[in-house]
């Protein structure tokens, strides 16, 4: 990321804005672009949305600049002081300048109205407080009055008042410090930090959803270990994300210590992150062993074990998601990968036998490659040979996958009885049962004792459903619910 020189003027290039700053004129209203699109034009990066504040009031600046754009679409937040207007595709929000950015816990904006400088010195970062006018006679001038230019070529976040002041009118900023420093790559200087760790606990009064937007914003980042490890150095993280924190430190018995699970996931994280940008299989990444605290033990004679921890882990998953009010259109996914990351290993294990491909395969469908891709990022030892030995492990299991793959179709495969089939075969009312025998039929496939075609299955099932019918109604455990695979990365 290129840090460009001082500079007392910056070139804006968006007609939005050279419109906006007419508009402004026409009004007799000072306005400035500020915040993110200021910051990430001077760093060269890709600039998104805008942020617009005037000296005056915001929300009636935003009502002529809709009139004029002759656009409905002006959403106003009465509450915040603040209007949003979608143009050109670019969400364009609207601000007066205040002297007081959030009141305390409830966000609302002081009433009262400020200068420029007062408004830039409420924001949370100095490399978010710059602003460019937009009027025509000063177009492109910067405002920089706590040199954000100086911080960004130290490529340090600093707050413009007193840290604990900046904290205290929002304590979201706590979790953007460790997001910023994330996604530019920038030190958080020692006195900030020192108010995040003095001010963490007040995280708990945040909006959820705002303290998991960041979250997410922080796995997006090249490398989440960055905003992660400040989070937990600062306690941040213990507020925000408990499980993960737990994660952290090494128990001794005699002479064995395990590996530090929260450093190992750092690594597996920002390995992942080089192989995927997508979010949740970067959050599964950050979440896989998230039960090993929970299932740990020592064993006499073999040292210490986590068995069950992929089930266990899975099973927290959904709670995790709810308590952080994730879209829970992706709990099964991430709960899918936790469960299964242990299983491409186990394969070797096995032997790598045609039906125990065919099973994973089944149960992974179509999110294979990212278990692999997972697995893969899952090797952090230091000792060279046994890397590679795994990593060639990996290659092979892979390559049997595309065999069977090619071969079998498993990916996408629905068993050739559906439920209603089964219900008509046997007689039986929509109960447990028809899934106990649809999973027997299924096994039966899977593991190769009869083709996959219809007739088989069916002649299969009426071979063997009067003995399970009778037999005790127990729901057929997953292998891993069983809690017998060991995990070769530990
Ligand atoms: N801001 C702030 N305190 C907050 C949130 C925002 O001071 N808690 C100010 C900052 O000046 C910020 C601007 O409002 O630059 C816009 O906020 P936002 O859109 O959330 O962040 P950006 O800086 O634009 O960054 P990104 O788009 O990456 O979220």
């Amino acid at each position: 990321m290129e840090v460009k020189q001082h500079t007392d003027h910056i070139e804006l290039e968006e007609t939005l804005l050279k419109r906006i700053g007419q508009i402004a004129d026409r009004d007799a209203v000072r306005a400035f672009v500020v915040g993110g699109y200021v910051r990430d034009l001077l760093l060269g990066r890709h600039v998104t949305d805008i942020d617009i504040v005037v000296v005056g009031d915001g929300v009636a600046f935003a009502r002529k600049v809709a009139e004029v754009f002759g656009r409905a679409n002006l959403v106003v937040y009465e509450t915040f002081g603040t209007a949003m207007l979608t143009l050109n595709e670019a969400k364009v929000e609207f601000v007066g300048a205040r002297k007081e950015s959030y009141s305390k816990e409830s966000r609302k904006p002081a009433v009262a109205t400020g200068t420029l400088e007062d408004d830039l010195s409420r924001r949370d970062f100095t490399v978010n407080a710059i602003a460019a006018s937009l009027n025509a006679d000063t177009y492109g001038h910067v405002e920089d009055p706590f040199d954000g230019q100086g911080d960004m070529r130290k490529r340090m976040l600093r707050t413009p008042l007193e840290p604990t002041a900046t904290f205290d009118d929002d304590p979201l900023r706590i979790m953007r410090a460790m997001r910023f420093a994330a996604q530019l790559e920038f030190e958080v200087d020692p006195a900030v930090l020192g108010a995040a760790r003095e001010m963490a606990n007040r995280l708990s009064i945040v909006s959820q959803e705002r303290v998991s937007e960041e979250f997410l914003k922080t796995l997006k980042s090249r490398k989440p270990s960055i905003g992660l490890q400040l989070m937990f150095d600062t306690g941040v993280l213990r507020v925000v994300f408990p499980e993960v924190a737990q994660m952290a430190g090494v128990d001794q018995r005699k002479d064995h210590h395990h590996k530090d699970v929260f450093r190992h996931t750092l690594q597996v994280l920002d390995k992942v992150c080089q192989a995927t940008d997508n979010v949740w299989l970067r959050l599964a990444a950050l979440l896989h062993d998230v039960a090993k605290p929970r299932t740990k033990a020592f064993v006499e004679g073999t040292g210490w074990t986590f068995h069950g921890h992929e089930e266990v882990g899975a099973r927290m998953i959904k709670p995790m998601f709810k308590r952080m009010r994730l879209p829970m259109e992706h709990v099964n996914y991430v709960e899918k990968i936790v469960r299964l990351h242990l299983r491409p290993m186990a394969l070797v294990d096995e032997g790598v036998s045609d039906s125990a491909v065919r099973r994973l395969l089944y149960e992974a469908g179509e999110d294979i490659d990212d278990l692999m891709r997972l697995c893969r990022a899952d090797i952090t030892s230091k000792n060279v040979r046994l890397v590679e030995q795994v990593r060639k492990n990996y290659e092979y299991v892979a390559s049997r996958m595309e065999e069977i793959e090619k071969k079998d179709k498993i990916r996408n495969w629905q068993p050739p009885l559906r439920g209603e089939e089964i219900m008509e075969i046997c007689g039986l009312p929509q109960s447990p049962m028809v899934g106990i025998l649809k999973d027997k039929v299924t096994d039966a496939i899977l593991d190769g004792l009869i083709p996959n075609e219809h007739d088989a299955a069916k002649a299969f099932l009426l071979s063997i459903k009067d003995e399970v019918i009778k037999g005790p109604a127990i729901k057929r455990p997953r292998r891993s619910d069983l809690g017998v695979l060991d995990d070769p990365t530990s």
